[in-house]
This record gives C-alpha cells, sequence and structure tokens, in this order.
C-alpha cells in the first residue's frame, strides 16, 4: 500500500483568516487540503465554492487540494473547481443522474476522480466504475457537519472496500472522513484506509503540528 495521507477539513478552519490557517496547517506536516462544498440542499448546510478555492490558489497554497462535493447536482461545478486549482474531486453518486459521464467530466478537467459512499450507501455503485477511479471515500459521518462521532460499521466497510480495490490491481486511495481522531486512526488505518481527513481533531487544537504529529505516531505504530 502507498504511503499514509492527512488530509485536515477546512471545514474547522478559521473562515477569517483562511489563507494563513491553512498555511500553517501545511507548515505542520498536513499532506492534503480537504475542502468540504455544501449546498444547503444535498446536505443541510452551506459553505464555500470555487472562488474561496481560487483565493487559496492565490494567496500561494501549493498542496493538493481535495475538494468533496456534498452537492446536487455536481456537474456544473466541475469546470469551474478544475480551473480554481483543484486536484481531486469526489462526489456522492446521490448527486450525480450518470455517475460514469461525472467522473469521466472530472478527468476531462485534468483532475483526480472520485466517489464518496455515506455511511449508509452501498458498495455495489463501485463496480463499474473502478477503472475510473482514482479515490473511494468512505464517510464516516452523516455529512453536513464537522465534529461528530465517528460510525463504528464503517471498520468492516473500509475492509470491504479494500478487498475490491485489491481485486482490481489499481491504485485507488481509501480515503475515511468523518470523526477520525489519533485515538481511532490506527484502527481504521488497519482496516484498510490510507487517506485521513480530520477536521475537528486538528483545527480546534492550538498546535496543529502535535495534532498531526499524534496521528502519524499512531499510524506508525
Ligand atoms: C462532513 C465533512 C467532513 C468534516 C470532518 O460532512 O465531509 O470533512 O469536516 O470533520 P471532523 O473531522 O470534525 O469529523
Ligand atoms: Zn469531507
Amino acid at each position: 500500500m502507498s504511503s499514509y495521507l492527512i488530509a485536515p477539513s477546512i471545514l474547522s478552519a478559521d473562515f477569517a483568516r483562511l489563507g494563513e490557517d491553512v498555511a500553517n496547517v501545511l507548515k505542520a506536516g498536513a499532506d492534503v487540503i480537504h475542502f468540504d462544498v455544501m449546498d444547503n440542499h444535498f446536505v443541510p448546510n452551506l459553505t464555500f465554492g470555487p472562488m474561496i478555492c481560487q483565493s487559496l490558489r492565490d494567496y500561494g497554497i501549493t498542496a493538493p487540494i481535495d475538494v468533496h462535493l456534498m452537492v446536487k447536482p455536481v456537474d456544473s461545478l466541475i469546470p469551474s473547481f478544475a480551473k480554481a486549482g483543484a486536484d481531486i474531486i469526489t462526489f456522492h453518486p446521490e448527486g450525480s443522474d450518470h455517475i460514469d459521464r461525472t467522473l469521466q467530466l472530472i478527468k476531462d478537467h485534468g483532475c483526480k476522480a472520485g466517489l464518496v459512499l455515506n455511511p449508509a450507501t452501498p458498495l455495489h455503485c463501485l463496480d463499474f466504475v473502478m477503472d475510473k477511479l482514482d479515490v473511494i471515500l468512505l464517510m464516516s459521518v452523516n455529512p453536513g457537519f464537522g465534529g461528530q462521532s465517528f460510525i463504528p460499521t464503517t471498520l468492516d466497510k473500509i475492509k470491504l472496500v479494500r478487498e475490491k480495490i485489491v481485486a482490481s490491481g489499481r491504485d485507488i486511495r481509501l480515503e475515511v472522513d468523518g470523526g477520525v481522531k489519533a485515538d481511532n486512526i490506527a484502527e481504521i488505518a488497519a482496516a484498510g484506509a490510507d487517506m485521513f481527513v480530520a477536521g475537528s481533531a486538528i483545527f480546534s487544537k492550538d498546535d496543529y503540528q502535535q495534532a498531526i504529529d499524534e496521528m502519524r505516531a499512531q499510524l506508525a505504530t
């Protein structure tokens, strides 16, 4: 398996000084910036769009940006996010009428593509699109808010998805999002995840470096 990636979710960052906060979390050792886009329709919350992504690029953020689209419909936002500097774009199958087409649209715009499965969404929608996936994101909370508790049944789901990835023979990242903390990250990795989104567990701490170091220490054990 490839190396582990830690992706702080800026949902829990300080929006009034976002550029500085993102720069600080990268300086503290984050690998990827997780960018939660919510439309107050697919999920009951409203966040930010491509302009904020572009602003981070203009501020000088060069790290990969992982755009998690919790929106419906999704397609119209893909060209704007690609242009605004997204590297990875993931979406929920429930947000697209034509999942294969949306994945292709993301790839045609030069980004890595992924599907996001809610806690109760079954795995079968992965079956005929594995060849187009660079990332599979498993939600370990119901999407919409930071600071929720990890849903333990996700661990079995992670194992099943890891088996699917191994069977596909493809290099697909297995990302987990929601309630990830230093005290459960080792278990999540042992189940088969290799990319970890953490919002409140990092941004609620005064010392981002310490928060990320604690997670990496757990991953090394
Ligand atoms: C929830 C978002 C998550 C969220 C994670 O809908 O997709 O990325 O910010 O936050 P924590 O780590 O606090 O659960
Ligand atoms: Zn997310």
